[in-house]
């Protein structure tokens, strides 16, 4: 079987345009390759002939106001890679921990993964899932600081047919759409230091968990039962079934888990053809040939369940203490394909979560709550999603922004333009966004916190071929690249310091690109690495930024991108333009997914679908790019968790 096509999986719907709303600000000033404000802002007021190495550099924000933050990195940057394998600096060893297959531990006769991938779907429900994204570290007793047993919380993201079947996705059945439904959701895993000091995962024990497409949920906030939310499965629209394309994630200060939905329209079809606007504007499509989930499986073709991909695309709360626990979608973060959900505690201790929807031209949003947190109070904290108000970013040409409410009633939400309650306004998240003027940004990823400057947040804009193409957005101030083929960092700190506020100042953290290029379009702001396409972006404990990368397998070490090998992962000193390469991935992997220890003296990282050629993978093949990290050679590449520790047992990145 021939790869169906030459795009990833996981950009199908991404490098699609699907906002075509008319909410521009600044369009029509400016159409340049970089934006004139851009320009000023460098001091350049001249043409590409005179470029210097630092023409991109516009700090308006000081990052280095933090005494206690490392001044630098202590370890030697390595070099780019294409060999398969993962490397990592001298004095630090890389091992495999958790991989697709692997028996999760929930009792001890859990299922052993059969290299030519022949288990069962009930097989898989006891194993690890596939495509392993965002994940986070959970000390174990809850409450306590443990460098040594641990909880992860992982993310699997979505599934290769060609990979999960011994005979890829000849012979479709139900039965395979049910293994598939398995081998995405969550893993919760019990892991330990032993004897030897060495990372293992607990075998079985109380905690180990996973939750799939086919576990059923609670949902909480205005939505919850809406009619909507109703399905003939569920005619009261509060017990939803499974969570699918979980992509990044978040942590709550009171120890639960976020995972995000992020391209669960790719499931769905709506064959007749008659594609309604929202379906649209979320990326439904009448026919779909990669999961194939909708030929065999009713609920997920919208002319029989018009409702059902309203109950997807939201931000999940899963307690992984509590292994019987309900997961609750919480309708109040709103519905987009949600990247990530970062969570702050503002200065009245209000909960804030700032969440992108990564697609080209898409948005940045951040929850508030309604109630406070309170330490002493999980109970409490438990319901602290269910209520708040949900915003928009909007940022301007003058390195200000604000956060813009989608509140029912405050126009223009209102039934005249489509709103007839609170509930509309969150199912249809981006068309209230739209409506309202948001910014539309180049792809956003991660978001991250500065742990050192309160307020001070970062997100990964991966890369937007098509800014500035006819009839698409222009540039802006905060997306200053047409053809942004390398993608940016962006920076904004909180009026007052104060993760509430409602207002910010903004600047560009680094301008992804190469060194040494000639092509303005293509050059990076940062002195010591080429990199492109940042995704997965995290502060360890120390104040130190890691920035993974996510080049499309059609794209890597192609065109721009030649030379730049396997993806990757850098560490940064906020303040510094000195970026140091500390990882390089295995042939056809992204580096996505990281969290630490307490004590930052093991690091995790998720090695992302090595092997993918771009499309579903050829089923005969299996190990076309990649055989990592088996080497088997009837085996198949598996995603994997690597854990990372220094050889004298030092904080990773001293
Ligand atoms: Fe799942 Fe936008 O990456
Ligand atoms: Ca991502
Ligand atoms: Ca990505
Ligand atoms: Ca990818």
């Amino acid at each position: 079987m021939p790869t169906k096509n030459k795009k990833s999986l996981k950009h199908m719907n991404q490098d699609m345009v699907l906002n075509h709303s008319n909410n521009l600000s600044i369009q029509e000033i400016i159409q340049n390759s970089i934006s004139r404000r851009r320009f000023l802002q460098m001091g350049i007021v001249t043409t590409t002939a005179t470029l210097t190495s630092n023409f991109l550099s516009s700090k308006t924000i000081d990052t280095i106001n933090s005494s206690d933050r490392p001044k630098a990195l202590g370890f030697e940057s390595i070099q780019p890679s294409s060999q398969d394998n993962v490397r990592v600096p001298k004095g630090y060893t890389a091992k495999v921990l958790y991989s697709w297959g692997d028996p999760v531990g929930i009792h001890d006769k859990s299922p052993q993964f059969k290299l030519n991938a022949a288990n069962s779907a009930r097989e898989q429900a006891l194993q690890a899932g596939m495509h392993h994204d965002g994940m986070d570290y959970f000390s174990l007793p809850m409450h306590t600081q443990s460098n040594s047993n641990a909880l992860l919380a992982i993310n699997h993201e979505y599934c290769d047919n060609g990979l999960l079947f011994p005979d890829g996705d000849n012979n479709w059945s139900l039965n395979k759409v049910r293994k598939a439904q398995q081998a995405l959701g969550v893993s919760i895993i019990e892991i330990r230091k032993n004897s030897q000091q060495q990372w293992e995962v607990v075998r079985p024990s109380q905690y180990a968990r996973r939750i799939t497409a086919q576990t059923p949920m609670s949902a909480t906030g205005p939505a919850a039962g809406h009619r909507l939310m109703q399905t003939k499965q569920d005619k009261s629209g509060r017990i939803l079934l499974g969570t699918m394309q979980n992509c990044s994630n978040g942590k709550t200060p009171w120890g639960t888990y976020l995972t995000c939905e992020e391209n669960w329209s790719d499931m769905f079809t709506n064959k007749t053809g008659k594609l309604t606007e929202l379906e649209k504007r979320y990326g439904i499509k009448q026919r779909e040939q990669f999961y194939r989930w909708s030929e065999v499986d009713p609920r997920f073709e919208t002319s029989n369940e018009p409702n059902e991909p309203h109950r997807f695309g939201w931000v999940v709360e899963i307690d992984p203490y509590n292994p019987n626990s309900t997961p609750k979608k919480h309708t109040s973060l709103g519905r987009i394909k949600h990247e990530c959900a970062t969570v702050d505690i503002g200065n009245n201790n209000k909960v804030v979560v700032y969440t992108g929807d990564d697609e080209k031209f898409e948005y940045i949003y951040k929850f508030i709550s309604k109630h406070s947190y309170q330490p002493q109070d999980r109970a409490a904290n438990l319901k602290l999603l269910e209520e708040g108000v949900l915003y928009v970013a909007k940022f301007n040409e003058d390195n200000t922004g604000k956060w813009i409410p989608l509140v029912f009633g405050q126009y223009p939400l209102t039934p005249d333009n489509g709103f007839k309650d609170q509930a509309e306004v969150l199912i249809k998240t981006r068309l209230a966004a739209d409506k309202v003027g948001a910014t539309k940004m180049d792809r956003p990823e991660w978001i991250a916190i500065d742990p050192k400057i309160k307020g001070s947040v970062y997100c990964t804009l991966t890369n937007n071929s098509s800014r500035g193409e006819n009839g698409k957005a222009g540039v802006d101030a905060a997306n200053p690249r047409k053809n942004n083929i390398f993608g940016h960092i962006i920076h904004w700190q909180e009026d007052k310091n104060n993760p509430e506020s409602l207002s910010f100042t903004w600047d560009i953290f680094a301008m992804g690109g190469l060194l040494n290029s000639s092509n303005l379009n293509w050059t990076t702001d940062i002195k010591s690495v080429s990199f492109g396409s940042p995704d997965g972006l995290k502060f360890d404990h120390r104040g130190v930024m890691w920035i993974q990368t996510d080049v499309s397998t059609t794209t890597l070490n192609t065109g721009p991108y030649e030379g730049l090998g396997n993806n990757q992962m850098f560490a940064v000193v906020p303040g510094s333009k000195e970026f140091k390469r500390f990882l390089t991935g295995p042939c056809g992997c992204e580096i996505t997914g990281i969290t630490f220890s307490p004590d930052n003296k093991a690091m995790f990282v998720n090695i992302q679908h090595p092997g993918e050629a771009g499309g579903v993978s050829d089923p005969k093949t299996p190990r076309a790019v990649s055989s990592w990290p088996d080497a088997q050679i009837t085996g198949r590449p598996r995603s994997s968790t690597i854990v990372i520790t220094k050889n004298d047992g030092g904080v990773i990145g001293s």
